[in-house]
């Protein structure tokens, strides 16, 4: 049966934003700051997207807040990194829980030191029954070494006779990444005036729409953020195929 919908339609939605929150170091060094007070505005900035990304009705809002690329950074910039999220989940989970948000956090766990990976086990087990908004922070998050984890997943229970290698398909694969519970981006936004995707989220974003906006992350506001979602809803999403309906194979008859 075909759905009659042309897949196309934007005018709704998105339903999870993603968003790489690059500039911190460059907001700093433009008023003679240290880097780390780059990041504590950062984090501001992080805390009123949370905000807003809520009141205007998003339902999925997922941040990047450190890649497995980032522990090349200086160790005090690493701990400093460490640091805030330690004191994002400490001093807003109250509140964050309060609003109905159910918090997730995204990349490997192994490298975090045991009580911070304690903490964001407590925010994800505290919220998990919510049902507002799902704040997902990725955090020593790689789009790379997700796959990488799933993959050795599924070749551990293949070689274990669990499942058959051929059986392996695109949703078995999605099941076992970090976001297995949560649906695909449909807007991917970067800060900065950088266009690249640096390694996140690679197979989630297979359709996504991608927004650059030249805003420093310390100053991106619900300005910033309206502006991406209308250029967002501006567009027309083909998903890489026909736009219309009856050139689709998906559900027909
Ligand atoms: C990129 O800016 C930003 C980061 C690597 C970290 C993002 C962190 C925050 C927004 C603060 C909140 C953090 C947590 C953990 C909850 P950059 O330093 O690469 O900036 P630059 O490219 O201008 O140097």
């Amino acid at each position: 049966m075909s759905t009659g919908q042309r897949q196309g339609d934007n005018a709704q939605g998105p339903v999870h934003v993603a968003i790489i929150m690059d500039g911190n170091g460059r907001w700093a060094k433009m008023r003679n700051l240290p880097r780390q007070e780059g990041h504590r505005r950062g984090l501001e900035a992080l805390r009123r997207t949370v905000r807003n990304a809520d009141e205007l009705g998003i339902k999925v809002l997922t941040l990047y807040s450190f890649s497995t690329e980032n522990w090349r950074r200086p160790q005090a910039e690493v701990s400093f990194l460490m640091g805030l999220l330690r004191r994002f989940v400490e001093k807003d989970l109250e509140e964050l829980h309060g609003s109905g948000v159910r918090v997730r956090i995204i990349g490997g766990r192994d490298d975090l030191t045991p009580d911070l990976r304690g903490l964001v086990e407590h925010a994800e087990t505290v919220t998990r029954g919510n049902t507002g908004m799902t704040l997902v922070v990725a955090f020593n998050y790689g789009a790379r070494d997700e796959i990488a984890r799933a993959a050795r997943g599924l070749a551990a229970d293949v070689a274990a006779g669990r499942i058959a290698a051929a059986t392996i398909d695109e949703a078995m694969l999605s099941s076992r990444l970090d976001t297995h519970d949560l649906p695909d981006p449909e807007l991917v936004i970067r800060t900065s005036g950088e266009t690249r995707i640096s390694n996140f989220l690679l197979w989630q974003a297979a359709y996504a729409e991608f927004v650059f906006t030249p805003v420093l992350w310390p100053d991106f506001d619900r300005a910033a953020l309206e502006e991406a979602l209308a250029e967002y809803r501006r567009r027309e999403r083909r998903f890489g195929g026909l736009a219309e309906p009856a050139d689709r194979k998906v559900g027909a008859a």
